[in-house]
């Protein structure tokens, strides 16, 4: 029989030599596997003088022992390092920068809009919105707009196909459906501003028959016209960046508000270039006004009780102006090269403390 020493520590060589979980297994089985070496020597205990296996088998025990402890040992080794490896080549360092070469851009619409909102919300507004397919008594009758109203030419509607009752759905013309939809289905005190794609049946150089509005909603007991002004002086100095910005307030006419008013912001006209805030120019941003009591009532609310202001701008065109974009057919044209030159990128986020348009 083989010096069971000579063959404990021949084995023991080959489990440290074990480079893998597999190897070690092969060295294993070779040992103390059915047929290994040590398995087959103990088997021969049986054929052994008594006084003879007296002295081998507590040897041959020993041995079994120690070189299972040594595969324990081995097989710890080798998970421990298998995880490390894996470790260290999975790792993030997440200490590293963001990386700021991203292809994708923000559309101006898309950051116009995100900066609007955030200026709102930071004066305790949230963000409603409505289906973009309404229907004629949200968009027009509860807008104070009845069937014969000559408002309802001006807006160019496009009508889907009539239903079988007679009625017809439509593309919201503007989102002042939403302030109907709000007040319709929650409880005042309502402080909302809608952002949202309309729709017209229009389309020149400054005009497109898909278009962006963001409308404004405040209803409570007792918000009155200087309330809307202090609102609108606040989005205007936020949202053109500039300390101070004179508005003007002409009284105008839309069926939803009484008094109502388009508000310009001064400004000076240099070439296609504008300045805002200062100069011998007006620009109309917005129509605004009271929200007119029959509005109201059409929502179920008790003009009596409950008052407030409502204004409604286009998005498109205030875009243009801050961000010195001539055409606003290109807002609309998918052009890659465009969105590049025009576009933000997308971890710059518009926050009121960080800057809107850095
Ligand atoms: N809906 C109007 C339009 O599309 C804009 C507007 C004017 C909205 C005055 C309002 C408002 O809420 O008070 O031209």
């Amino acid at each position: 029989m083989q010096d069971i020493e000579t063959l404990e520590s021949e084995i023991l060589t080959k489990i440290s030599a074990a480079g893998d979980l597999d190897a070690l297994e092969a060295v294993r089985i070779a040992a103390l596997g059915k047929k290994g070496e040590v398995s087959l020597m103990m088997r021969g205990l049986g054929q052994m003088a008594p006084e003879e296996r007296q002295v081998v088998a507590p040897k041959l025990n020993k041995m079994k022992q120690s070189l299972l402890e040594a595969i324990d040992q081995a097989k710890d080794g080798l998970n421990r390092k298998a995880m490390e490896e894996k470790l260290a080549t999975e790792s993030i360092d997440i200490t590293l920068a963001a990386r700021p070469e991203s292809q994708g851009r923000i559309h101006p619409i898309s950051q116009v809009v995100d900066e609007i909102t955030e200026i709102f919300a930071d004066m305790g507004f949230t963000i409603a919105e409505g289906p973009d397919i309404e229907d004629d008594f949200h968009n027009f009758t509860a807008l104070n707009i009845p069937p014969e109203h000559p408002a309802r030419q001006m807006h160019d509607t496009f009508y889907l196909p009539e239903k079988e009752d007679g009625s017809r759905q439509l593309l919201r013309t503007h989102t002042s459906s939403v302030q109907i939809r709000t007040m319709m289905s929650e409880e005042p005190p309502h402080r909302i501003v809608v952002p949202g794609r309309t729709y017209r049946s229009d389309s020149d150089q400054t005009h497109t028959p898909m278009f962006n509005q963001i409308e404004g909603l405040v209803i409570d007991k007792t918000s009155h016209m200087g309330h809307l002004k202090g609102v609108l002086k606040e989005f205007c100095r936020a949202f053109f960046e500039v300390d101070n910005v004179e508005m003007r307030f002409r009284p105008s006419y839309f069926p939803f508000t009484e008094p109502s008013a388009e508000m310009d912001i001064r400004c000076t006209f240099a070439g296609d270039h504008i300045k805002i805030g200062e100069g011998d120019d007006w620009m109309e941003i917005l129509g605004c006004g009271m929200v007119n009591p029959r509005v109201l009532e059409h929502c179920g609310l008790d003009p009596k009780e409950y008052q407030g202001f409502a204004w409604g701008m286009g998005i498109d065109r205030i875009a243009m102006l801050k961000y010195g974009i001539p055409d606003l057919r290109a807002f609309f044209d998918c052009d890659l090269r465009w969105l590049k030159h025009y576009g933000f990128v997308p971890l710059d986020v518009p926050t009121i403390g960080g800057g809107l348009s850095r």
